[in-house]
């Protein structure tokens, strides 16, 4: 099969889970507007459930996230819809998976299932046969370190080429996180100042005002470093850092992003603040004496030319004092104080990335105020894009893995580069230090910072942050 072909069937794992409930069934009903689902769907789990009570949970789902859902829209969905119920262990779910999978010759398989059953799930694809001519979409994390994620990626390899993986991380479905690479790679005024040589540093947040949600037992196996950090962040850093790709086509992307994480000093204790909110000991499914952090600050080091010296820090937590995504890329100062200007922030020069809760590009300067003295303000020249009309990150990556286009999809190496990245601090780390609620962590992370401090505040979006 070549990656192009269309897929005749999405067949997707973990139907009755909390996924498929926010997000997939949104997503799937999002296409059917869009007139871009036209293959069956073959939701698989084991609920116990039948077809009535997965048509039932797809219709209550897409009307909790779309409240004036179009009927006709929500009818076709519901009407391409099967359901396959068993035990991913038994053999005889697949049989059955055969049987509702009927004609189709090329299935797109998405597991929207915990990380511990794909190999199972794998394993009984190809035993029935279901991986022929196939693709698998797998959702993250692929693996916890970089030792499970090469044993998965056998798993996965043994059944399928890698041209038929697809590896979700949906913030490469957002569009914001897509104009970070148009932005850059679209405007030639960037390239000459995109180095050390005229950036001093770089922060990226990515913080959020609630905890953990319900999902305790999961975080207890994750945590922000492998819930966020060394996927979503890691992935801004690639885009943002990468040099320009050697030629057009997503493979290039690809293999510059992966360069990034190649060029990555992996990660010592002395480069990490873990925190943990308080009260996230009683949240349920979490161990009473838990130390895994749903804070962390990083400090790391590209080793390149580009960015030799530079230093990049990464935040992201719960229960922060807002939900917010920035990147904030500082520049040297000028190289004389011409002006007498007291206020001179330390870096009058920033461009700054918002990628949620809405899109804007900002660049930060110095103007003049008006009078006699030659002292000035800190502004921003502020480009923002209009996101209300942008598709969700699922509805993009589904339909492109019925399509066949890899374009926004992670490579193998690509996962393995990143978790060496963090490999060593996943256990090796100082304990997780508290912080209340609503406020910006451990206060231990502006020591990491330091002189290239202060963090930036997000909720500050009309200068560079700085009191
Ligand atoms: C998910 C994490 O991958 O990304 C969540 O599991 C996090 O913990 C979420 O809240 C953030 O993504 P978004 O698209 O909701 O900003």
């Amino acid at each position: 099969m070549t990656t192009a072909e269309h897929s005749d069937v999405l067949v997707f794992f973990g139907a009755t889970g909390d996924l498929a409930r926010k997000m997939i069934f949104p997503a799937l009903y999002g296409m059917v507007v869009a007139d871009e689902l036209h293959v069956p769907v073959v939701g698989v789990a084991f609920s116990e459930w039948g077809l009535d009570d997965l048509q039932r949970r797809a219709r209550e789902s897409v009307e909790a996230a779309v409240p004036d859902a179009d009927p006709t829209a929500l009818d076709t969905l519901v009407g391409l819809l099967r359901y396959v119920d068993g035990d991913y262990r038994d053999p005889a779910t697949f049989d059955a998976l055969r049987e509702a999978v009927g004609d189709a010759h090329r299935p797109v398989h998405y597991l929207a299932i915990p990380p511990v059953m794909f190999a199972t799930v794998i394993e009984g694809l190809a035993r029935a046969g279901l991986n022929t001519d196939a693709r698998v979409v797998v959702e993250k994390p692929f693996g916890r370190d970089l030792a499970s994620a090469q044993e998965l990626d056998a798993v996965v390899r043994r059944a399928f080429p890698e041209e038929s993986v697809f590896r979700i991380d949906h913030y490469l479905g957002k569009e914001e996180i897509m104009n970070l690479l148009y932005f850059r790679f679209a405007n030639g005024f960037l390239e000459p100042v995109w180095n050390r040589n005229h950036i001093a540093s770089v922060q990226i947040t990515i913080a959020e005002d609630f905890g953990v949600q319900g999902r305790g037992s999961f975080y207890e196996s994750a945590g922000a470093l492998r819930d966020v950090l060394e996927n979503h962040m890691l992935q801004i850093v690639a885009l943002l850092a990468m040099e320009p790709p050697a030629y057009q086509g997503y493979g290039a992307v690809h293999e510059a992003k992966a360069n990034v994480f190649r060029a990555i000093r992996p990660l010592t204790r002395n480069d990490i603040v873990r925190g943990q909110f308080e009260g996230y000991r009683d949240e349920p499914g979490v161990a009473r004496g838990s130390d895994v952090e749903t804070y962390a600050a990083v400090r790391l080091f590209i080793d390149s030319w580009r960015w030799a010296g530079v230093p990049w820090y990464l935040r992201t937590g719960k229960n922060l004092p807002v939900t917010a995504h920035e990147v904030v890329v500082e520049y040297k100062k000028p190289p004389q104080a011409l002006f007498d200007d007291a206020m001179m922030a330390q870096h009058p020069n920033h461009l700054r990335f918002r990628l949620k809760p809405d899109g804007e590009i900002a660049l930060g300067a110095r103007v003049k105020t008006p009078g006699e003295e030659f002292v000035g303000e800190q502004r921003e020249l502020v480009a923002s894009t209009e996101g209300a009309a942008a598709r969700q990150p699922y509805e993009r990556l589904l339909g492109d893995a019925i399509q066949g286009d890899r374009a926004l999809f992670t490579s193998e190496d690509s996962v393995e580069a990143a978790w060496r990245v963090v490999d060593a601090i996943l256990t090796d780390h100082a304990p997780a230090i508290r912080y209340a609620p609503g406020t910006w962590g451990p206060t231990e992370a502006d020591t990491l910072i330091g002189a290239d401090g202060p963090w930036h505040d997000p909720t500050v979006p009309d200068s560079d942050g700085r009191k």
